[in-house]
């Protein structure tokens, strides 16, 4: 890769494998991992159901935001971002900046099917508020630089085919200053 980007930012709904293809591709590009809503729990000292909860969406999207924040004064890092961030306009931007956004794409039977209702993800209680969720967030997820397809293989797999989709970009943007 001629270019690496500072950060690599996954996006995407819920149950996408943000994490698991992560961490993967953090090895594979001898990057260190981050995952917000994990850093978020240790900051907090609460689980993010917990903050969900207590305070309600508002505060944890405030939470949320500046940890994003956080996140972008980092470099060398893939960032798992959690599945609503990208859908909230000024965390967007605070995620864009800098970095590669990758969305993974994911259908909506491998989501419900990966998701576990164990009260853990706050908004995953209702199968149809899923679907209208992730139909309403769709737009948002689009917008990232690029998109993989997140339905099939293995988070290894999914992390290759990232890397791909990264190198050709990188190539792009140079021949393209040349
Ligand atoms: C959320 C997704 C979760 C977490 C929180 C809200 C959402 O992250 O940030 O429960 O709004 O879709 P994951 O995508 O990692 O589950």
């Amino acid at each position: 890769m001629p270019e690496r980007p500072s950060r690599v930012v996954l996006v995407g709904f819920m149950g996408s494998g943000k994490s698991a293809v992560g961490r993967v591709l953090a090895r594979r590009l001898g990057y260190r991992f981050e995952d917000m809503d994990q850093r978020i729990e240790e900051r907090a000292g609460r689980t993010i159901a917990e903050i969900f909860r207590d305070e309600g969406e508002e505060a944890f999207r405030k939470i949320e935001r500046e940890e994003a924040l956080a996140v972008a004064r980092l470099t060398g890092r893939v960032v798992a971002s959690g599945g609503g961030a990208f859908a909230q306009p000024e965390t967007r931007k605070i995620l864009q900046k800098g970095a590669v956004t990758v969305w993974l794409r994911c259908e909506i039977g491998r989501i419900l099917a990966r998701v576990s209702r164990d009260g853990s993800r706050p908004l995953a209680g209702n199968r149809d508020i899923m679907r209208a969720l992730l139909a309403e967030r769709e737009p948002w997820y689009r917008m990232a630089d690029v998109a993989v397809d997140a339905s099939t293989g293995t988070p290894r797999e999914v992390a290759e085919r990232i890397v791909g989709l990264i190198e050709g970009r990188t190539r792009k943007t140079t021949s393209a200053r040349r």
